[in-house]
């Protein structure tokens, strides 16, 4: 938990100056993302994607005006691990990176989902530069 509050300050701080006081309107939607051949797992991470996260972060990860896109380098692995993504859908997460306000804990996704559902994000981001 330690580590994870440092990353995230570290996260803030690196990315902050960059993104503080960025209408989240102006990166809120990306024009496009690549569609690419996913692997099987991704395949059912795009079902759940589609399901439960998309209506706030988009589908194909491009966001919404409830949510951030994925495809925007405050979410790349080397900023956000595969761990906070695993704790913003057990947890929740406030607002700190934009303006759309907090998640709430997503209720009832399985473990396997979870990492089915980060696999999906990590290929789009890698087919996307990110
Ligand atoms: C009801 C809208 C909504 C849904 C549904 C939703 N999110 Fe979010 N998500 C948000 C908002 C709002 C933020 C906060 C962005 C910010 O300001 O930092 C966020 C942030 C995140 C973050 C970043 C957490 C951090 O540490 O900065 C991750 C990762 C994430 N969401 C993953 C998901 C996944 C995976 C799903 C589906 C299982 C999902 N979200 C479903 C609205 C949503």
């Amino acid at each position: 938990m330690k580590k994870l509050f440092l990353t995230a300050a570290a996260t803030v701080i690196l990315s902050g100056a960059y993104f503080f006081g960025t209408q989240p309107q102006a990166i809120a939607q990306t024009e496009e993302s690549s569609v690419i051949d996913l692997s099987e797992l991704a395949l059912s991470g795009q079902e759940y994607y589609n399901s439960t996260c998309a209506v706030c972060h988009g589908v194909n990860l491009v966001g919404t005006n409830q949510g951030p896109p994925f495809l925007n380098r405050v979410y790349a692995a080397g900023h956000h691990s595969d761990m906070a993504f695993v704790l913003a859908v057990k947890l929740g997460t406030r607002a700190h990176h934009f303006r759309f306000g907090p998640m709430s804990a997503i209720e009832g996704i399985s473990d396997e989902q979870i990492g089915a559902i980060i696999t999906y994000i990590r290929e789009v981001q890698a087919a996307n530069g990110f």
